[in-house]
């Protein structure tokens, strides 16, 4: 079901960076472990939303290769969520149609968290209801010299030209072949940064920054984030006068 409110002017792939869990358990005198685990309340109402509303990509940064540095009970703490996550989830992901994808540097994670990730991604894969991306182990410069090895590789054992390395061809070679560009990227918490997330696919994307920790974040900010996406006028290099004329 879509629910018309936005269906006029919805983003086909929302990004977000879920930042400020750590913040937000220092806030309650907590350790940040609990602002983990609050965290993951929010994926789950922010996953159901974008499924309801019609979304048909959802990709959420929920780790990064940055993030193998922090101390390994944090890193230990957040896998074990991970775990959690995807066997907690399971039977409404399959329920609700949505086809669950991963990328990053998958191979790094531990087993506890590799198993029921890969058994769900296959479980899920001939679904058509919403692509939920979770970017994991991720860093968008590791992805990107994977793609160049890739496109190395086969212009190396001559099957692809030099001449016929276009954008598209870069697009298909990253861990997000087959997805729309994201058109909508949110980063809660208040940072102004990218933190090496989808560098090469956010090139026009909207980006909508709010001062909300991820642990708060509800259906009412993602609303407030897909109504300042609709009022955006994107003009991808034009003149505001030209996209006016081209409107029906
Ligand atoms: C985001 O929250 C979750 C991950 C990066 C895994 P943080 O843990 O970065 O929270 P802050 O930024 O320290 O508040
Ligand atoms: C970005 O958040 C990574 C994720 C949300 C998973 P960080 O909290 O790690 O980013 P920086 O280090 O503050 O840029
Ligand atoms: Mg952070």
């Amino acid at each position: 079901m879509t629910d018309p409110a936005h269906s006029a002017r919805l983003p086909r792939h929302l990004a977000i960076i879920m930042d400020g869990n750590g913040r937000w358990a220092k806030a309650r005198g907590a350790e940040r472990e609990a602002g983990h685990q609050a965290g993951a309340e929010s994926v789950r109402v922010v996953v159901r939303a974008c499924r309801r509303k019609g979304i048909e990509a959802l990709t959420l940064y929920s780790f990064s290769t940055e993030n193998w540095r922090r101390p390994a009970h944090e890193v230990g703490a957040l896998m074990t969520l991970l775990r959690q996550y995807v066997l907690q989830e399971r039977r409404e992901i399959l329920d609700q149609g949505i086809r669950l994808q991963a990328i990053g540097q998958i191979d790094r994670l531990p087993v506890l968290v590799r198993t029921p990730l890969r058994a769900l991604i296959r479980e899920s894969r001939d679904n058509t209801g919403m692509v939920l991306n979770l970017a994991l182990s991720y860093g968008s410069r590791a992805e990107i010299v994977d793609a160049m090895q890739a496109i190395a590789r086969e212009v190396q054992a001559g099957r692809l030209s030099p001449d016929a390395i276009d954008e598209a061809c870069v697009d298909r070679h990253l861990y997000t072949a087959g997805l729309p560009d994201p058109e909508l990227l949110i980063r809660t918490s208040g940072e102004l940064r990218i933190s090496n997330f989808l560098l090469w696919q956010i090139a026009y994307a909207e980006l909508h920054v709010t001062d909300v920790l991820w642990p708060d974040f509800r259906e009412a900010h993602l609303d407030a984030a897909l109504s300042d996406f609709a009022r955006r006028e994107r003009r991808f290099g034009k003149t505001g006068e030209q996209i006016k004329e081209a409107r029906p």
